[in-house]
């Protein structure tokens, strides 16, 4: 009888997956006494449970078994008109309901893209730093990255541009969050918007725009999605109810204008999972019909995560040592935190032991070490935790350095 080694019983492609320090760390933070900026956990107490309460049962009683059964891949057609509406409403350029996928979260959704554009070795174009759950899924294809500089304004056009010239083999596509990024909270200024489009535009990369976050703003007013541009470059653009309805509905969704692109995407989708979750679909779409609701309540978490970020700015700047520098941003749920001269995933086993836990910046570099950074999430814990953990933090790293 043949028998074959345990390693060569999985897909090569297994090798490649790696651990999310993010979803280690939750186990953690499931202690009541630690504080959590780790996580990306929207704040819980914000759930409008009884209006979905109420919306199952008038789904239940509208639709019966109906809403029970099974749907189509693209998603139920109420939900994909929602989402062209409201989009076309924030932007002021028709987006058309055909172009709408729903997916199962959009961390589903960068799967998918991963599915239909990835091959083995394929080149990925990323931000330095950039979302940890993409760069997961995107590894199941066995992928490489290139990688484009930020700075406080997002990514760098001429950076861009750089590295597609000297790309080989050239880029699949550019993944990027331009709102309030996930890690490091900022947001690509309205000039580069543009530019980004021209430069794929110029090389022909299409563009996958990752925007969980922007309907989060706290002060300023919406930019243009790089999808509401007119681009030869095909756009990808993935939006959620996550961050402002629930995450545990998974109801997320595509925005592909382009057909080719879409019906690949559908193929995908219904290889996977056959189609999102039929009632979920119409829950979430009975909540959010009542628009002035659903208006006030996603105002009433920016409002509450504006609070939030104000007290973390501020006890940062009150309990952190010399030369730390954060970012202060103007929407989302994160915040970057620089301590020169510290490894951060060193700093994480002191500040776990003082009841307090971050990511470690290195996790969302792809290609570098780059160790002084840490993401914190302001999103999760009540304001007087928010200043109890920034305190217990700066005590972490005066013990890393030896001061206290
Ligand atoms: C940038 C980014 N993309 C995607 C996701 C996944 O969101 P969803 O709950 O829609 O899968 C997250 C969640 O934190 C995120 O930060």
């Amino acid at each position: 009888m043949s028998t074959i080694s345990r390693a060569a019983q999985f897909a090569q492609r297994t090798a490649h997956l790696r651990a999310s320090t993010i979803r280690e760390m939750l186990k953690v933070t499931q202690q009541p006494d630690v504080i959590s900026f780790g996580g990306g956990l929207p704040a819980p107490e914000l759930f409008p449970t009884e209006a979905i309460a109420r919306a199952c049962s008038r789904v239940m009683e509208r639709l019966g078994p109906a809403a029970l059964q099974y749907s189509v891949t693209e998603g139920i057609p109420e939900m994909r008109v929602w989402i062209a509406e409201r989009l076309t409403r924030r932007f002021g350029r028709i987006f058309e309901a055909e172009s709408v996928q729903i997916v199962n979260g959009s961390q589903q959704g960068l799967d998918l893209v991963g599915k239909v554009f990835l091959d083995p070795g394929d080149h990925v174009v990323l931000e330095d730093p950039s979302y940890l759950g993409a760069i997961q899924a995107f590894d199941a294809y066995q992928t490489r990255y290139l990688t484009v500089d930020t700075d406080e304004d997002g990514l760098l056009p001429d950076s861009l541009e750089r590295v597609l010239e000297r790309a080989d083999p050239f880029p699949k596509f550019l993944y990027l969050v331009p709102n309030f990024q996930n890690p490091t909270g900022r947001t690509l200024s309205g000039r580069r918007r543009e530019k980004v489009v021209r430069v794929c535009e110029h090389f022909g990369l299409p563009i996958v725009e990752d925007d969980p976050y922007g309907e989060l703003r706290f002060e300023g007013s919406d930019l243009p999605p790089l999808i509401s541009y007119e681009s030869a470059a095909p756009i990808v653009y993935l939006g959620t109810g996550s961050k402002i309805m629930a995450p545990g509905m998974r109801i997320a969704w595509l925005v592909i204008p382009d057909d080719e692109i879409r019906e690949k995407i559908v193929l995908a989708k219904q290889g996977a999972d056959l189609h999102s979750g039929t009632f979920a679909q119409y829950v979430f779409h009975e909540y959010a019909m009542d628009g002035d609701a659903f208006d006030a309540h996603v105002r009433t978490i920016a409002q509450t995560y504006a609070r939030r970020r104000g007290v973390m700015a501020e006890s940062l700047a009150e309990f952190m040592p010399e030369g730390v520098r954060f970012t202060r941003p103007s929407g989302g749920m994160f915040l970057w935190v620089t301590v020169p001269e510290v490894d951060t995933t060193e700093l994480l086993r002191i500040s776990t032991e003082s009841k307090v836990v971050f990511v470690p910046g290195v996790n969302f570099y792809p290609g570098r070490n780059v160790n002084d950074g840490m993401r914190l999430n302001f999103s999760n814990a009540s304001e007087k935790n928010i200043r109890v953990g920034v305190e217990r933090l700066g005590h972490a790293i005066r013990v890393y350095k030896g001061v206290s």
